[in-house]
Formats: C-alpha cells, sequence, structure tokens
C-alpha cells in the first residue's frame, strides 16, 4: 500500500555528496536497524513470492546478500550468491559489465543451483541504477542454465532507465521508483 511504501521510504537515508560530490546516496542502513520497516519489507517480498514456485534466491554482492538471505529463509528455500570477482572459491562462470569508469566482473559457482536445469530463480538487490550489475548478473544465472522468473529491487532509480534495460532479459518488480 502507499501507506507501507512511505515507512519503507521514510526508513531509506538520504546521504549528500557520497561517495563522491554531487551524488545522494540511498543508505539502506536506517531500514535494517528499524525492525518495523525491516519486518514490513520482508513480509511483504515473503507474500509476494511464495506463489512464484522458486527453488531459490540469487542475491547480488552485497547489500542483495542481506534482503535475498532473508526472504531465502522465509521461503524455506536456499540462497545463492552473485559476487565480485575474484571471491567464489570454487569453479565459477563470469561476466563483464561496464561501470561509469571502467569495467568490473560478478561471479556464480557452476554448481550454484546443484547443476539442477530449470531451477526456478529470482534475483535480488538492493537497488536498480544503470542496471548493469544486474543485467550481468542475469546473464549468469542464464549461463548456467537456471530459470530466471524476475528480477527484484526496494529501489529503482528511474531516471537512469536502468529497468528498460533489465527488462530485455527477464520481468523486473520494484518496491519503490524514486
Ligand atoms: C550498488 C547497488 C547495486 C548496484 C546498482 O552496489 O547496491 O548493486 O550498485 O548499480 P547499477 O544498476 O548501475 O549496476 P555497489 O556496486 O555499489 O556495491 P555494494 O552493494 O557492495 O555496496
Ligand atoms: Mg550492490
Amino acid at each position: 500500500t502507499q501507506e507501507e511504501k512511505q515507512i519503507l521510504l521514510n526508513a531509506i537515508r538520504d546521504v549528500q555528496d557520497f561517495p563522491k560530490e554531487g551524488i545522494v546516496f540511498k543508505d539502506i542502513t536506517t531500514l535494517l536497524n528499524d525492525k518495523k520497516a525491516f519486518n514490513l519489507l520482508m513480509s511483504h517480498l515473503e507474500k509476494r513470492y511464495k506463489e512464484y514456485n522458486l527453488d531459490y534466491v540469487a542475491g547480488i554482492d552485497s547489500r542483495g546478500f542481506i534482503f535475498g538471505a532473508a526472504l531465502a529463509d522465509r521461503l524455506n528455500i536456499g540462497f545463492v550468491p552473485v559476487r565480485k570477482k575474484g571471491k567464489l572459491p570454487s569453479t565459477t562462470v563470469c561476466e563483464k559489465y561496464e561501470l561509469e569508469y571502467g569495467f568490473d566482473e560478478v561471479e556464480i559457482h557452476l554448481d550454484a543451483f546443484h547443476g539442477k536445469t530449470n531451477a526456478r530463480v529470482l534475483l535480488i538487490d538492493d537497488l536498480l541504477a544503470t542496471g548493469g550489475t544486474a543485467n550481468a548478473s542475469a546473464k549468469l544465472i542464464k549461463n548456467v542454465k537456471a530459470d530466471l522468473v524476475e528480477a527484484c529491487f526496494l529501489l529503482n532509480l528511474t531516471f537512469l532507465n536502468g529497468k528498460q534495460r533489465v527488462e530485455q532479459h527477464t520481468p523486473v518488480y520494484t518496491i519503490l521508483d524514486v
């Protein structure tokens, strides 16, 4: 509801000029340490996704881990981390994506979904900006032959049009469009 959205919005702190001048950083730590807001968010996600028949939630390094792991536990399913390169110890597949300056890479374990084909996977992160990270993560999930059912974000920075980019790969659900 609109009222619930407002509670979530109020719990997210805007920090001016972080990480650099002119950027307004969306700080979710003030939502996480607010038990009412965090519980409201997780209950909303649980209600939506319990109907989806998911096999796994995949969370994007690092803030996507927080919501993804909490949701996976609520749904009684497994959690899979999509990590920035060089962090996962076993055999991985990786995908490059473009940043404002230069490139970065995300990785997933080749056997993350237990080698099961067509595992139903939800991808989750805190924030959708340009969509570069989410797009690369979506490709990874498809590359290991899982079925990406939806990508979910707490916040969508609409002026960057990331949603349109990610929607070319998967349905996208965003809770707060700012
Ligand atoms: C932020 C945010 C998303 C990503 C969105 O993460 O948490 O993961 O950027 O940007 P994009 O849509 O333009 O790709 P960041 O890379 O800063 O890392 P963190 O989650 O570890 O803080
Ligand atoms: Mg992130």
